[in-house]
């Protein structure tokens, strides 16, 4: 089969530089999910006709390797719906079927895209429209049928008379049609319409007047067939997108504490008992082990975090890795390339970069620990800082197993405290700490007898 993506359209309505099918839900290009429900149906040959914006719409996707590979057809300008399958033609294999979709519909399930393909295979002629009835139809084209129910045409509402527009069964777009059928009807298309424009609507009276049977079916859901048109629209599509994902993980048993508050912007994969709390933002691709809690407002971006791991309230944390039985935050900002190994302690307001921790090592409260490797079972006591950058170059600390750091103590990197090695408070470390020694750099305390604070002369 050949899929054939029509996402030409300008999208006025969007008001915004970036062509239309770029445009997110749930973090990907809306055209994106298209391609994905697309390849699901292991066609032969995907084609996307783009007009408005079309180099940025290539370079979206240019390092998609998926396969088939996307073959981009340009239609500039846009004269309908039937011009745009025109200018495919020489893309579409003829003699495999022709689905074609949209790419501002990023909402439909290949469940439907499937039904829709046996439905074309089943009726005489190979055709098949997907179609639904709205309670309100506005704005599509209406489907007309004869007195026995067999298709007949679609009238575009803009061409419609009153008892047409009453009519509540529409044209979703998606539609099956054998390809040398499909490209002999678009090239005879007359632009004698309402809009001026070539519908590929208008291929449904051909087909009949040839007395083809056209099939038709109808999806699961409404949110299936919606548009994508305007930013109100784009915001509603992806909140119904987010319920969708909600669903899923739900249904799987994550337990999610505010279904409607939660956003996924890639892929979420939860292990058993998953707690999540409200408005928390998952963006790239993200695992959470079993038992895993995650508190409000967390934003966790390309990171796995191990089983029976505790995150904490409004941490944000990216690229890192947590194992199992760790807990972050409330107020942590893990950076990319943080690693914690098992049962690792993060408080609030620690920055952890480019950093290893080892197993049951802690650094409960306000921290900076750039490029250092930490062992196991250490205490980064509240205010130790890696001095890691020395204004061109940055430098790696290394703090052994069970060492403890003293608070407020600067570690000016590249330096060493080795293994059991006690730092005192407040100490600048410029060079190594020996191993089972306390080490620190501190003036001796003195008492001045006698001080008298000054006073303010009277005027
Ligand atoms: C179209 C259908 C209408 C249907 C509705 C469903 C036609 C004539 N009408 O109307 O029956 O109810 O979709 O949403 O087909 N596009 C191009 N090139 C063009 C024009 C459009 O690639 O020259 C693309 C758009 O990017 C979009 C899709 O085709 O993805 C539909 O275009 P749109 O302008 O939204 O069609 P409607 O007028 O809404
Ligand atoms: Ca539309």
């Amino acid at each position: 089969m050949n899929i054939l993506v029509l996402a030409a359209g300008k999208g006025t309505r969007m008001k915004s530089q970036l062509p239309k099918v770029l445009h997110p839900v749930g973090g990907i290009p809306m055209l994106g999910h298209v391609l994905h429900t697309a390849r699901s149906l292991h066609p032969k040959n995907i084609v996307v006709v783009i007009g408005h914006g079309a180099d940025a719409v290539r370079q979206a996707f240019a390092k998609d390797v998926s396969q088939p590979a996307i073959h981009w057809v340009l239609q500039d300008p846009p004269l309908g719906t039937g011009h745009a399958v025109q200018q495919a033609a020489d893309a579409l294999i003829p003699d495999a079927p022709t689905l074609v979709l949209y790419g501002d519909v990023p909402l439909v399930r290949s469940e439907t895209l499937a039904k829709l393909m046996d439905a074309a295979r089943k009726s005489k002629g190979g055709m098949a429209l997907l179609t639904t009835t709205l309670r309100d139809p506005q704005g599509y084209g209406r489907i007309v049928r004869n007195k026995d129910g067999a298709l007949a045409r679609i009238v575009e509402e803009k061409d419609a008379d009153t008892d047409t527009r009453a009519i509540h069964e529409i044209n979703t777009g998606m539609m099956v049609v054998p390809t040398t059928d499909l490209l002999r009807w678009v090239n005879a298309l007359q632009s004698h319409n309402a809009q001026g424009e070539f519908y590929l609507t208008d291929i449904i009276e051909m087909a009949v007047a040839e007395g083809v049977l056209i099939g038709s079916c109808q999806p699961q859901t409404e949110e299936e067939i919606l548009g994508i048109n305007s930013q109100a629209q784009r915001t509603e599509i992806e909140r119904l997108y987010q319920r969708r994902i909600a669903e899923h993980l739900m249904a799987q048993g994550t337990q999610l504490i505010d279904a409607g508050r939660m956003d996924v912007r890639g892929e979420l994969i939860c292990d058993s008992d998953v707690v999540i709390d409200v408005s928390c933002v998952f963006e790239g691709r993200v695992k959470l082990g079993r038992g895993v809690h995650v508190g409000p407002n967390c934003v966790l971006k390309n990171c796995e975090i191990g089983a029976h791991s505790k995150i904490e309230a409004f941490c944000h944390i990216e690229n890192a890795r947590i194992d199992a039985k760790c807990t972050v935050g409330p107020y942590a900002r893990l950076r990319p390339g943080t690693e914690l190994d098992e049962g690792a302690h993060v408080g609030n307001f620690v920055e952890i970069k480019n950093s290893r921790l080892g197993p049951r090592s802690k650094a409960n409260h306000l921290s900076y620990l750039g490029d250092a490797s930490i062992g196991s079972r250490v205490n980064i006591g509240a205010g130790t800082i890696t001095c890691n950058y020395d204004g061109a170059e940055k430098h790696r600390t290394v703090i052994e197993d069970d060492a403890f750091i003293g608070s407020d103590t600067q570690l000016v990197a590249p330096v060493t405290v080795g293994k059991g090695a006690t730092l005192g408070a407040g100490t600048t470390l410029t060079h190594d700490a020996p191993p089972n020694e306390l080490t620190l750099s501190r003036t001796r305390q003195v008492t001045v007898k006698g001080y008298k604070r000054p006073h303010k002369k009277a005027h």
